[in-house]
């Protein structure tokens, strides 16, 4: 187990960059994509210099997120593959949400609830990125039909909807489980933090394993 003063290291410096790279980037693409969106939210068109520069650079912000999302599902799909402890942790939704830990299968390095969310992120961006595709045909000098354009632009606002609620809900729980931010921001949690909240990855790491 990598240990700093006590605490122990779940993120190393690269994987926090990784992921705050695609947090900022994820956020600017849903910037720009809402601002081309809906006639509501046009004035957010702003932020990237007005209408043009919004539609030039979001595929670009897009792919960011992508390829730097795709190295961090690299690195961590291991650890969100689900097992038979997860369906059951998922059947007493009740009491995760009532905070009775204690009634819950023991979780490792994360919970299924951490799992069915890297799953969607991983799915909805791969659509987002097919159906952008299509719509950046004229870049890439390629002609889809209508009707694959029109398919493609409702993908990408479905997968973009999905995505952006998976988000908030990712980000609402990062600060409910209290101790969970300083793991992105410092790279550590504390051994009661572990103990509480994945038991089973805290037992793994103190027989030797890698943090
Ligand atoms: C302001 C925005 C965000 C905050 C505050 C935030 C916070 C966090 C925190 C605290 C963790 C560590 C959780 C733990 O180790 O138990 C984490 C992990 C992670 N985050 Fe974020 N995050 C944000 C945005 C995003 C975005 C936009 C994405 C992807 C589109 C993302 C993808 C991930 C992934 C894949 C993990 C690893 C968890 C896993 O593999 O299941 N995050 N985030």
């Amino acid at each position: 187990m990598e240990r700093q003063n006590n605490l122990i290291v779940r993120y190393r410096p690269g994987d926090r960059f990784i992921h705050w790279v695609v947090a900022v980037s994820f956020i600017l693409a849903g910037l720009g994509g809402l601002a081309m969106y809906h006639p509501m939210f046009v004035p957010l068109s702003a932020l990237f210099g007005g209408g043009p520069w919004t539609r030039a650079s979001h595929p670009w912000i897009g792919l960011v997120v992508f390829v730097f999302f795709a190295a961090l599902a690299i690195r961590f799909c291991r650890d969100n593959k689900l097992t038979a402890g997860d369906r059951k942790w998922l059947s007493q939704i009740g009491d995760v949400v009532a905070n009775h830990e204690e009634r819950l299968p023991e979780v490792g390095r994360y919970n299924a609830g951490q799992k069915v969310l890297f799953w969607v992120m991983l799915i909805t961006l791969v659509l987002l990125l097919l159906s952008g595709l299509v719509m950046w045909y004229g870049y890439f000098a390629l002609d889809f039909s209508l009707g694959m354009r029109r398919l493609a632009a409702d993908v990408h606002a479905i997968s973009a909807f999905v995505l952006i609620i998976g988000i908030i809900v990712h980000i609402y729980a990062s600060f409910w489980v209290k101790g969970s931010v300083r793991s992105m921001t410092r790279g550590t949690v504390t051994p009661a933090w572990a103990k509480q909240h994945h038991a089973a990855w805290y037992r793994e790491i103190s027989k030797g394993g890698a943090a």
